[in-house]
């Protein structure tokens, strides 16, 4: 599952600046984390996933960081992350949003822990050139409408955009 998608235009989207907090919720095994922590400058990249098999595998994907303490993987859901309110300067979701059991309640705690004006990333399996994985497991255009108007519901500004493999909403808070 590591390479499915093609995280590089997720991490452009989320434009992570030197000194940020960056949470990513549903990390699976890691190739994000790996990435944030490689590319950016983030001062803390914090995951969280409800799947403890997941979280052997991301640690084992970024065992420098997580040492080094920069990274801190956990257990928790996108319904209840646990996190204190307003502690991300930018939150990330790929592949996980059409699992939650609970579309708004899922929204409204992306919203509870973004600091106001940091954008959440959330995408899923589409796009501009979806490869068979990301075509099977596309969402119909009803499902994806009800996405953005979960997210508009709560966020000022809320957006649509198509990665190669990956449908994207950047939310604004
Ligand atoms: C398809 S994987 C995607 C993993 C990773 N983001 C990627 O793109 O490779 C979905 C992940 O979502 C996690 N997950 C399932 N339900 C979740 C929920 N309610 N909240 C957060 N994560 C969830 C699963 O444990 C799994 O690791």
């Amino acid at each position: 599952m590591l390479w499915t998608s093609n995280q590089d235009e997720v991490l452009e989207l989320l434009e992570v600046r030197p000194g940020h907090a960056v949470l990513e919720i549903g990390y699976g095994p890691g190739a994000l984390v790996r990435l944030l922590a490689a590319r950016t400058g983030a001062a803390a990249i914090r995951g969280l996933d409800p799947t403890p098999g997941m979280r052997r595998a991301a640690t084992r994907t970024s065992r420098a960081a997580v040492r080094q303490g920069r990274v801190a993987l956990g257990l928790g859901t996108a319904q209840d992350t646990g996190e204190a309110g307003r502690s991300a300067d930018r939150l990330v979701c790929v592949n996980n949003i059409a699992l939650w059991p609970d579309l708004e309640t899922g929204v409204r705690e992306v919203h509870r822990v973004l600091r106001p004006g940091g954008p959440a990333v959330i995408a899923w399996h589409g796009g501009s050139s979806p490869g068979r994985i990301a075509r099977s497991l596309r969402l119909p255009k009803e499902q994806l409408d009800r996405i953005e108007g979960a997210l508009a519901g709560v966020f000022c500004e809320v957006g649509r955009s198509q990665l190669s493999n990956l449908v994207a909403f950047t939310a604004v808070r």
